[in-house]
C-alpha cells in the first residue's frame, strides 16, 4: 500500500500509510479531530455525555487541553518512576510461579496480569475488588476494534463513582485525581470516571501486547537476549525497536472537518481518515531494511504512541512496565524457546498488533 496506493479515498473514508503524511495528520488536529461523538446522533451523544464524560481521547482543544493539563498533574513521569519497585516484585512473582512449568502461555502468565496489576494499584482499587477488575479489564480488551461495550463502561462507571464518593476511603491516582486543581478548576466526577476507564481501555491491553511482542520478537532474535542477559542497558533499545517493528497499535483515526487533501488525494468534511501507525513504522523512506529488527539502529521517533497533542500519556508507564520484565526476564529465564503461534492465536482486531496466548519453553 505504501508504495503503490500510500493514501486512497474508499467510500467516505481515507486511508493513509505513509509516515510523513500521518505525521501531517496528526500535527493538524484542526482540521482533522478526535471529537468522534460530534458525528453521533444527537440522542446517543446525549446519553453518553451525561453519563461517562467523553475522554482526553475524543476531544479537541480548548477541552482536551484543559484535561490533559491537570491529568498530566497527577499522571507525572516521576509519580511513575515511583512504582518501579512495585512493578519488579510483581513481574518477579509472576516469572518465579512460571519456573516450575513446561509450556508456558506467557500471555496468561505474566503479560497479561502485570498491567492490570500494576494499574489498579496506581489507581489504588482496593485488593477485595482486584477481581472485578479483571473481569472488566477482560470485556473491554475483547471489545476492542468492535465498537464501545457500553454495558461494561457503565458497570465499572458506577463502580468508580461510588469509590470517588468516598473520598476518606480514596489512596493513589484517583486520590489525586479527585484533588488536583489548577487555577481554581478541578476534575468534575465524571471526568474522573471517564479517564479511570480510558485508562483501563488504553493501557492494559497495549502493555500486554509490548510485552507478549518483546518475548516473541527475541525468541526470533536469540542473539539480542543473550547480549540483554549480559548487558541490561540494551533492554530500553530492544524495547523501543518492538515498538517500531510490531507496534502494539496499528492504526488510530480522526474525521476531517472540512474538505481537504492529503498529498494530493481529496478528503471530504466527515470523511473518516484512517491512519496506519503500524505501517508509517515500517515506511522505508524513514528507515533503512525496515523489516529488519535491529535494536542498535538509529530510530527516528517511531510513531507507536501517536503524535501530537493526543501522543500517549501512559508511554513512560508502558516503557518502564516492559523493561522491568525483561530485565527480570532474562535474569531468570536462562534459556527458552517459543512455540510459532498461529494465525488463530492473533488478537482478533485491525487496531491491535498482539497475541491471546504464547506458548514458551
Ligand atoms: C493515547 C499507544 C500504553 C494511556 C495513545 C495513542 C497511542 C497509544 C497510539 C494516541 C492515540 C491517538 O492519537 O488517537 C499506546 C501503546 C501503549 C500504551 C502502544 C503500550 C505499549 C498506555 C498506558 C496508558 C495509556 C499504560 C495509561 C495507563 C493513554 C491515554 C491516551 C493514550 C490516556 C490519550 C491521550 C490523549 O488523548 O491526550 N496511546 N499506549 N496508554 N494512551 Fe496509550
Amino acid at each position: 500500500m505504501r508504495q503503490n496506493h500510500p493514501v486512497f479515498r474508499y467510500g467516505n473514508s481515507v486511508h493513509v500509510f505513509k509516515y510523513n503524511d500521518i505525521l501531517n495528520v496528526l500535527s493538524n488536529h484542526r482540521v482533522f479531530s478526535s471529537q468522534f461523538r460530534d458525528l453521533l446522533d444527537e440522542n446517543l451523544s446525549g446519553i453518553l455525555n451525561e453519563k461517562i464524560a467523553p475522554s482526553i481521547l475524543i476531544l479537541d482543544p480548548p477541552k482536551h487541553t484543559e484535561l490533559r493539563n491537570l491529568i498530566n498533574y497527577a499522571f507525572v513521569p516521576k509519580t511513575i518512576d515511583n512504582y518501579e519497585n512495585r512493578i519488579r516484585q510483581i513481574a518477579d512473582d509472576l516469572i518465579i510461579n512460571m519456573l516450575t512449568e513446561k509450556n508456558v502461555d506467557i500471555v496468561a502468565k505474566l503479560s497479561y496480569p502485570l498491567p492490570v496489576m500494576v494499574i489498579s494499584e496506581i489507581l489504588g482499587i482496593p485488593d477485595n475488588d482486584m477481581p472485578l477488575f479483571k473481569i472488566w479489564s477482560d470485556r473491554l480488551a475483547s471489545s476492542l476494534g468492535r465498537g464501545p461495550d457500553i454495558k461494561t463502561q457503565y458497570e465499572i462507571a458506577d463502580y468508580f463513582y461510588g469509590l470517588i464518593r468516598k473520598p476518606d476511603k480514596l489512596k493513589g491516582l484517583l486520590k489525586d485525581l479527585c484533588t488536583v486543581e489548577i487555577d481554581g478548576r478541578k476534575l468534575t466526577d465524571q471526568e474522573i470516571v471517564s479517564f479511570a476507564i480510558l485508562l483501563l481501555v488504553a493501557g492494559n491491553e497495549t502493555t500486554t501486547n509490548l510485552i507478549t511482542n518483546t518475548i516473541l520478537t527475541i525468541s526470533e532474535n536469540k542473539k539480542y537476549f543473550y547480549e540483554m542477559q549480559n548487558d541490561a542497558s540494551l533492554i530500553p533499545a530492544v524495547i523501543e525497536e518492538t515498538l517500531r517493528y510490531r507496534s502494539p497499535v496499528q492504526s488510530t483515526r480522526r474525521y476531517a472537518r472540512e474538505d481537504t487533501e492529503i498529498s494530493g488525494t481529496e478528503v471530504l468534511k466527515n470523511d473518516i481518515v484512517f491512519l496506519y501507525l503500524g505501517s508509517a513504522n515500517r515506511d522505508e523512506d524513514i528507515y533503512k531494511e525496515p523489516d529488519l529488527f535491529d535494536p542498535k539502529r538509529n530510530n527516528k521517533r517511531h510513531m507507536a504512541f501517536g503524535h501530537g497533542i493526543h501522543f500517549c500519556i501512559g508511554a513512560p508507564l508502558a516503557r518502564l512496565e516492559a523493561v522491568v520484565v525483561l530485565k527480570e526476564f532474562s535474569k531468570f529465564i536462562k534459556d527458552f524457546t517459543v512455540e510459532k503461534p498461529s494465525g488463530d492465536d492473533r488478537i482478533d482486531s485491525d487496531i491491535m498488533y498482539g497475541f491471546k496466548k504464547l506458548i514458551i519453553n
